[in-house]
This record gives C-alpha cells, structure tokens and sequence, in this order.
C-alpha cells in the first residue's frame, strides 16, 4: 500500500531554540518511517515580512538546513528541500489566488495580529495578504494528506483546506483536503517562564554553546514558592520541570518532583540533572552541525537533489491540475 504523504515547512527566520526542536522538529523526525514525508524552508514566506533584507533570509535558509540535518531530519528517507529551488509552488500559488476571495484571507486571525504585532516593518502587501495562499501552494502541490504544525497553525491550515475544496469544487478532484498532525507536548517555556520564543530573549538555542546551556538552566525561573531550599515547591507551575518532563527518564521525575513537593531536593541538583541531560541529547545534534559546518558542499548537493525530487513530484500534480482544468 501506497503510504500517506506528509509536509511541512518552517520560516528561515533566525536560530532555533529548543520549542521548535520539541514543538516541531522532532516529531518531523519521527514519523519519517511512517510516511512519505517532505519538508521544506520556506524562504519565500520568509519575504513576506523580511523582503527589505534578502541576504539574511539566504544565510538563514543555510543555517535552517543544517538544523534540520543535525537534529535527524534524514535526506534517505524524506525529501528535503528549499522552497525557491521548486519554482512550481510559485506557478500553483498564481492559480490558487485566482480562486480565493479576498475576504477569506482578510479573515485569518493571524493577518490581524501580525500586522499590529509587527509595526518596525510595512507590512501592507499583496504577497502579505496571500501568506496562507502560497503556503497551500506549498501543501496541496504534493497532494499531502498530513501537515505536522503546532497548534498556532491551525488557522492557516483550514484556509488551505477551503481553497482545496474549492478548487475540486470548481473544476473536479484533485486535492485531498490536508489535515493537520499536532504535536502533543504542551508550549515549552522559557528561561523567564513565559512561552519560549526569539523575540522574547527567553530561548535556549540548538547553536548554544554547552556551557551556554548550562548558565541559561542554571538561571531559569523556578516555582517562585522555592525562596528557600527548605521551601517546599510544585513542579507542575515550574519552568525548569516543564523541560525536564521532555528531557529527563521516568525515574527521574519521579525522583525530582517528589523531592520538590519535599524539599528533598533543592533547586541548584533538581537543575544539574536537568543540565546534563538536556548537554546529552544535543551533543548528537553539535556534533553534526559541526561535520556539515566543515563539509558546506554536501548541504547544498542535499538541497539540490532533495529540490529536484520535490519538482518531479509537484510537477507531476501541476500536469494533473491543468488537464483537469482544461488548461491544456
Ligand atoms: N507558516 C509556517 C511557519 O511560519 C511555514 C510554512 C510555509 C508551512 N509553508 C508551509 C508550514 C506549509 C506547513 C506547511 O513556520
Ligand atoms: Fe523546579 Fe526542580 Fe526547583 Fe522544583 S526543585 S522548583 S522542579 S527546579
């Protein structure tokens, strides 16, 4: 049986901290046995709010990829590619807006937030609006049954459910209609205790240094309550717990929490196994970065052959969509 196909992409918007590898990255890495996954940079939303400055998006489409090999995302088993290197997304992208009413995309909650969220940069454009048209492009050109996308993404994935609709509606069937897969680990905190993210200065990133690690745990917010090493704590409302529920073995917990709860443990050695397991689980991903950085050339030969593989697939559906519409 033919397995079900997956996609999902990710803004070249800067490093990566450890929510996306825990939100995102390491489910992608996951279910790369079960499917036949593609995933993708996707520089070309990133110029939607970064168009003033496209050299950065090109380094952070470089440094995106060499995240996504270090942290297992495996070229022998997905297909890895670079967005503007399949340029068939861009033609899909052309057809889908003449389909969709503006008004839809007016709708989506995130159009609002963004453009009062976001005031340093002009905001107020075409490719702005159409921000959840291309990233449909981007899914219903594989024909993907799943998308894996954290909660946030919602939004835009119902729209591209709509537009797919629409498109069958219109002219006959040729997009399944994409269902979101979520990812179940709640929002990962920060050092500072609210959600974990750039522009919140609170991120512990994959390009940290090990002892940048341990200063930034070391540091972090705990249960306010723990003034004391007498004091007695709550794990469940603790930060640093919070990251050593993805970190750390069943055993451990037991022994953390049931020694916070106590005082039986204080803070300083809850935090120090913290420490060395999360040094543990990104020494791998270090040590792969480090080989790829030495070996630029294989990155892009994995982008080169992962973006050809993703044009002979899209292009596959593009023949498909215009016969079905008459277009040729
Ligand atoms: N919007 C996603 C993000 O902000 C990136 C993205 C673009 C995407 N196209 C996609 C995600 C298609 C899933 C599927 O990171
Ligand atoms: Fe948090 Fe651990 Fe301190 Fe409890 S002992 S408050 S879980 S850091």
């Amino acid at each position: 049986m033919q397995q079900k196909r997956v996609l999902s992409g990710m803004q070249p918007s800067g490093k990566l901290h450890l929510g996306n590898l825990i939100g995102a990255l390491k489910n992608w890495v996951d279910i790369q046995d079960n499917y036949e996954c593609y995933y993708f940079v996707a520089d070309w939303h990133a110029l939607t709010t970064g168009y003033v400055n496209p050299k950065v998006i090109k380094e952070n489409t470089i440094d995106l990829l060499m995240n996504f090999i270090s942290a297992g995302l495996d070229p022998n088993k997905s297909t890895i590619f670079i967005q503007s290197m399949v340029p068939q997304h861009a033609e899909l992208h052309i057809i889908l807006s003449m389909i969709t009413p503006v008004g839809w995309l007016e709708r989506v909650p995130t159009y609002k937030e963004k453009q009062q969220e976001i005031q340093d940069k002009d905001i107020n454009t075409y490719g702005f609006l159409g921000y959840p048209v291309l990233q449909t492009a981007d899914i219903i050109i594989y024909r993907a049954n799943y998308v894996p996308v954290g909660i946030d993404q919602v939004p835009h994935l119902e729209i591209s459910r709509e537009i797919a609709r629409r498109f069958n509606y219109l002219y006959g069937e040729v997009f399944p209609e994409p269902e979101a897969l979520l990812t179940e680990f709640p929002k990962v905190l920060g050092v500072d205790g609210r959600k974990m993210s750039k522009s919140y200065d609170n991120a512990i990133y994959l390009s940290d240094s090990p002892d940048v690690v341990r200063q930034k745990i070391m540091t972090m917010m705990t249960d306010p309550a723990r003034k004391r090493r007498t004091d007695k704590g709550n794990p469940d409302i603790c930060p640093a717990y919070q990251l050593h529920k993805f970190f750390s073995s069943d055993d451990e917990l037991k022994q953390v929490s049931q020694g916070c709860v106590s005082a039986g443990i204080g803070c300083i050695d809850c935090k120090k196994i913290l420490v060395n397991n999360v040094v543990s689980r990104l020494q791998p991903i270090w040590d792969k970065r480090q080989e790829l950085t030495s070996k630029p050339d294989l990155l892009m030969d994995i982008a080169y052959e992962g973006s050809k593989r993703a044009q002979k697939a899209a292009s596959e559906t593009m023949s498909i969509m215009k016969e079905t519409m008459g277009l040729i």
